[in-house]
C-alpha cells in the first residue's frame, strides 16, 4: 500500500469512533482530509462538527457537513486528527500544518482524542520532527533567544506562513524530547508563545496506526 492508501485505511477505521447524534472535532492535515472524505459517507449520523482550521472547515462544508463555532458548543464527543510524531505513550508532536493552537483547543474540549496515523509516525523518542511553536509576531526574536538559552535546539522561523490566528511559527530542530509534559509547560511559559505542538498533558487516548498488515489500535 502507498502512504496515501495507508492514510485512507486508518481514516476509514476511525469511523467506528464517531459517536452518532453528537458533535465531533475534526483535525487538520492530509490524514485528517482522508477522514473528512470518509465522514462524508456517514454525514447524516452526526449532529455536526467543530473544525481545527479554516482549511478543514472549508473541506467539511464542501461535503455538506455542518461546522459549528466552538463557542456555540459545550461538548465534543470525540476529536479525530493526525500527528507528525507519536511516542508509545501517545504523547504527540503536531503542527506540521500550522494548526496546532486550534487543534489543542478542540482536543481540550473533546471527551476522547483518537489520533490517526500511518506507522511512519510512531517513534521511541519525540523530536526528530521539528517542534512547531506558534508565536505572537512581535515576540518572535525574543522567543527564539529564550528557546536557545533555556531549552536548546535550533528555532527556525517558518517562511511565508501565517497561522489562522494571524501569528507566526518557529520550528525547533534538533530536540530530543525525553520529558514531553515538562517541556510542553516550559515552552508555554515563555512570554509571546501562544502554544506549542507538544500534545502531552492532553495526549491522545487512542492511536490508530495504519500498517501494511492492517490498522492496529495502540493505547498509552
Ligand atoms: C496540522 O497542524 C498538524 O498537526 C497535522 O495534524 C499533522 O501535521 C499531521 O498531518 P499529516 O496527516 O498531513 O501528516
Amino acid at each position: 500500500m502507498t502512504q496515501d492508501e495507508l492514510k485512507n485505511e486508518v481514516a476509514k477505521a476511525a469511523l467506528k469512533y464517531v459517536v452518532p447524534e453528537t458533535i465531533i472535532g475534526v483535525g487538520t492535515g492530509s490524514t485528517a482530509n482522508f477522514f473528512i472524505d470518509q465522514l462524508a459517507t456517514i454525514k447524516s449520523s452526526v449532529k455536526g462538527t467543530v473544525a481545527s482550521s479554516i482549511e478543514t472547515a472549508n473541506r467539511l462544508k464542501n461535503h455538506g457537513i455542518d461546522v459549528f463555532d466552538l463557542n456555540e458548543v459545550s461538548e465534543i464527543s470525540v476529536y479525530i486528527d493526525g500527528a507528525d510524531e507519536s511516542d508509545h505513550h501517545l504523547n504527540l508532536i503536531k503542527g506540521g500544518g500550522g494548526a496546532l493552537t486550534r487543534e489543542k483547543i478542540v482536543a481540550a474540549v473533546s471527551k476522547q482524542f483518537v489520533c490517526i496515523a500511518d506507522d511512519s509516525k510512531l517513534v521511541d523518542v519525540l523530536g526528530q520532527f521539528p517542534l512547531p511553536i506558534e508565536v505572537i509576531p512581535m515576540a518572535t526574536n525574543y522567543v527564539k533567544r529564550e528557546i536557545i538559552k533555556s531549552i536548546g535546539g535550533n528555532p527556525v522561523l517558518r517562511e511565508e506562513f501565517t497561522t489562522d490566528n494571524g501569528n507566526l511559527i518557529l520550528d525547533i530542530h534538533g530536540l530530543t524530547i525525553d520529558s514531553p509534559k515538562t517541556l510542553e509547560g516550559q515552552l508555554n511559559n515563555i512570554v509571546g508563545v501562544v502554544t506549542n505542538g507538544l500534545f502531552a498533558n492532553r495526549g491522545a487516548d487512542i492511536l490508530l496506526l495504519s500498517t501494511q498488515n492492517g490498522v492496529n489500535m495502540v493505547k498509552p
